[in-house]
C-alpha cells in the first residue's frame, strides 16, 4: 500500500481527549485530541509492555500509558519514565503527521519529512453557502481497498447494483470516457435523455428527461470523487462545460476509502450539493438514501472478496475495466516506486 499519502483517520468529531485506536495500513495507531484543539497520533502499542495507549488518558499535549505512566509527546518522544532519572534507549515510538481538513482527521502513514497538509485534496465547494452538506457514519468493508476502488471507477454497476436508487436501465449501455491525470483516472459518461433515476428525483428541480452526466474520478491513494450532474433533456452532453444553468442539479460525493489491512477498509464519505443548503430534512434524507445504496456496494464487494478467496482460477477482466485496471497498475508502479526508494 502507498504509505506516502494522506489518508483519513477518523472523523473530527471521533477524536476528543479520550484517546482511540484505529488500524491504518495493518498500523495500530492512538488517536487524541491535544488540549490546543489539534488531533495527534502515535503508534498504539506503548514501548514497555506494549499494553495499547487507548488504555491511557491524555495530559495536555502528551498521552500517558495505563500500565505504568510513561508519557509521550504527539511525535512520539517519551518524555517521562515514572520512579527513575532519565527516558531509556528505545522509548521512542513512531507518531503520525495529522492534520484536520473538512471535518476529517487525515494522517501520513509514510516519512513524515514529506507530509505536506496542502496536499490533502482540495474541495473547492466545502463552506459555500450554496451547497448543503450530509454525512454518515464510516461504514467498514471486509475487502482489500482495490476492490472499492475498482467500484468507484465503475459507472456501469449501477445498473445492477443500485437498480432502485441510483441506477435504472437507462445506465445499461452507454460506453464510457477514461482520462488520465497526474493524480489518478476519471471514467466518465453523459446518459442522453433518460428519465431521472430514483436516489435524484426529489433532488432534480425540474420536470421530463434529463441529460445526466456520471463523473467517477479516484486519486491516488484510494479517494474518490464522484461527481453528477443532471440538467434538462437536451442541455448536456459537454464535459468542458462548467455553467450548467439555473435549473442544474450537482451532487459532489466524496468517498475516502482506509485500508485498515489488506482484507479490510473503513470508508468514509459525505455529499454535497447544490440545491436546497439549508434543508436539514433533505440531509437526513439523502444520508439514509447513500446509506442503503452504500450497503448494497458493501453486500456485493465482500461476496466479490469471498468469491476471491475461494476460487483460485484466473478470472476474467471487460471492458468496464479498463479504467479500474488502468488505475490499479499506475497505483502499482506508484507503490513499487515509494519501496524501492
Ligand atoms: S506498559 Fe506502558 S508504561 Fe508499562
Ligand atoms: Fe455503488
Amino acid at each position: 500500500m502507498l504509505r506516502n499519502a494522506w489518508y483519513v483517520a477518523a472523523w473530527a468529531d471521533e477524536i476528543d481527549e479520550r484517546p482511540v485506536e484505529q488500524q491504518i495500513l495493518g498500523d495500530a495507531v492512538v488517536l487524541w485530541r491535544k488540549a490546543d484543539g489539534d488531533p495527534a497520533a502515535v503508534s498504539a502499542f506503548c514501548s514497555h509492555r506494549r499494553l495499547s495507549l487507548a488504555r491511557g488518558q491524555v495530559l495536555g499535549d502528551r498521552i500517558a500509558c495505563g500500565y505504568h505512566g510513561l508519557q509521550f509527546a504527539a511525535d512520539g518522544r517519551c518524555v517521562t519514565v515514572p520512579c527513575q532519572q532519565g527516558v531509556p534507549r528505545g522509548a521512542d515510538i513512531r507518531g503520525y503527521p495529522v492534520a484536520q481538513r473538512y471535518g476529517l482527521v487525515w494522517i501520513w502513514m509514510g516519512d513524515a519529512a514529506l507530509a505536506d497538509p496542502a496536499t490533502i485534496i482540495h474541495i473547492a465547494e466545502w463552506g459555500s453557502p450554496a451547497w448543503g452538506y450530509n454525512r454518515g457514519a464510516s461504514m467498514v468493508y471486509d475487502c482489500n481497498y482495490l476492490l472499492i476502488t475498482d467500484n468507484l471507477l465503475d459507472p456501469s454497476h449501477v445498473a445492477w447494483v443500485h437498480p432502485t436508487s441510483f441506477g435504472g436501465s437507462s445506465c445499461e449501455a452507454v460506453p464510457m470516457r477514461i482520462r488520465e491525470a497526474p493524480s489518478g483516472y476519471t471514467v466518465s459518461r453523459w446518459i442522453m435523455d433518460a428519465p431521472v433515476t430514483p436516489f435524484y428525483r426529489d433532488l432534480v428541480p425540474f420536470a421530463g428527461h434529463a441529460d445526466r452526466l456520471q463523473h467517477y474520478e479516484v486519486r491516488y491513494p484510494s479517494h474518490a470523487v464522484i461527481k453528477a450532474v443532471f440538467v434538462p433533456a437536451g442541455q448536456g452532453g459537454d464535459d468542458a462545460q462548467t455553467d450548467w444553468g439555473k435549473d442544474a442539479f450537482l451532487m459532489d460525493s466524496y468517498n475516502f476509502i482506509t485500508p485498515e489491512t489488506e482484507s479490510r477498509s473503513r470508508y468514509y464519505w459525505f455529499q454535497l450539493r447544490n440545491v436546497r443548503p439549508d434543508d436539514a430534512h433533505l440531509s437526513q434524507a439523502m444520508s439514509a438514501a447513500v446509506l442503503s445504496a452504500f450497503s448494497e456496494d458493501l453486500a456485493v464487494l465482500n461476496e466479490v472478496q469471498r468469491g476471491m478467496d475461494t476460487c483460485q482460477d484466473p478470472h476474467i477482466s471487460i471492458a468496464t475495466d479498463a479504467g479500474p485496471l488502468r488505475y490499479r497498475h499506475r497505483l502499482g508502479q506508484l507503490i513499487a516506486a515509494e519501496q524501492s526508494a
